[in-house]
């Protein structure tokens, strides 16, 4: 069944795990995902970008997940919609059935500049109460990602500020988010806490600790009923990194975020991740080894399985790490 964000990240907070929230794109990354939530007993968020609506038109990404709830009737899914850069996209995802849309209200609407806090109250405010009249579900966003190292924010095509940020945008403040839940209502706030969209995260393999947990922690007592989002959470497998490159790839060393670490968000109220970059190695990785390795195939559907394969290894590797598995 569809069910909001708000009633699953509800029940996850009671029984304590994580749900990771994968961006959909395709038909292949949709059953990866059931495959995995079915072996596994999982429930599931899917969500759609605005880079997914372009690439796939609005009408086929929101029937790609209207077949997956047909296909699979016993199992809760989400559909939400990522990074919606004003009020009125919002709208257009509500009026379409989605059960769950965010106001990024930390970008201006050309989802590159940074906004001001008035202005981020305010959108967001105006979504809350579009939706919540319709059973929808909110999430917000409230500080700005981005490396703590360079201030940069990483992804160049997707949603991401322009230019360099300073420390106090990059580090979302726990009394901030009191007041911004307060005053918008939110179900669920993304965080900036140390992760960046994209591939190219850290430059160095990480030792220890690379997110700030201890301002997860300090915002969950604040606002222990608000759950936490973390965008930018693929952990960019080293294993599908050599594969990609060993067979004609060309993407430079990079580190994502550990699954640890993420893991111990989870025990500190963190309820939803984002995980888009992962599946889209997994995917290419799949792709270009089964070329490689079958030159005369030109049968799209044999490298189009193997991708299917690949990107549900993650699936399942994350629905269990993030301790949804059997909750399904
Ligand atoms: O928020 C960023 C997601 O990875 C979506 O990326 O806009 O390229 O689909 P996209
Ligand atoms: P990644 O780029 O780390 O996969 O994050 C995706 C995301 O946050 C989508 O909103
Ligand atoms: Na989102
Ligand atoms: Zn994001």
């Amino acid at each position: 069944p569809l069910i909001s964000m708000r009633q699953l990240l509800d029940y996850a907070a009671e029984n304590q795990f994580g749900m990771p929230a994968f961006n959909v794109n395709n038909m292949e990354q949709v059953h990866a995902i059931m495959q995995a939530a079915d072996e596994t007993d999982s429930p599931v968020i899917m969500q759609g970008s605005a880079g997914a609506r372009a690439y796939a038109g609005e009408t086929f990404l929101r029937h790609l997940i209207l077949a997956a709830l047909e296909a699979y009737p016993h199992i809760p899914i989400v559909m939400h919609q990522d990074h919606g850069t004003s009020p009125a996209v919002c709208l257009r995802s509500i009026q379409s059935g989605f059960s769950s849309v965010m106001m990024d209200g930390s970008l201006l609407d050309n989802g590159k500049t940074p906004s001001s806090y008035e202005y981020n109250v305010d959108v967001t405010r105006r979504v809350v109460e579009m939706a919540h009249a319709g059973g929808v579900s909110v999430e917000g966003e409230l500080g700005c990602l981005g490396s703590l190292e360079t201030g940069e924010a990483g992804e160049e095509d997707g949603i991401g500020a322009e230019g360099k940020l300073d420390m106090d945008q990059l580090l979302t403040d726990p009394e901030q988010a009191a007041d911004f839940v307060k005053l918008t209502q939110v179900d669920a706030l993304a965080i900036a806490i140390g992760t960046s969209h994209g591939a190219y995260k850290f430059t160095k393999k990480p030792t220890g600790e690379v997110l700030r947990i201890d301002r997860i922690k300090e915002i969950h007592q604040r606002i222990p009923n608000t759950h936490l989002v973390m965008h930018g959470s693929s952990s960019v497998p080293q294993d599908w990194l050599a594969i990609i490159n060993n067979f004609g790839g060309d993407m430079g060393q990079t580190y994502g975020v550990p699954v640890e670490e993420i893991v111990e968000g989870i025990k500190h109220g963190v309820r939803k991740v984002n995980i888009d970059t992962d599946l889209r190695m997994a995917s290419t990785g799949s792709i270009r080894r089964h070329l490689h390795e079958n030159a005369a195939n030109f049968d799209p559907r044999k490298f189009l399985k193997e991708a299917t394969k690949g990107m549900k290894e993650i699936c399942k590797a994350r629905y269990e790490a993030f301790g949804c598995s059997g909750h399904g």
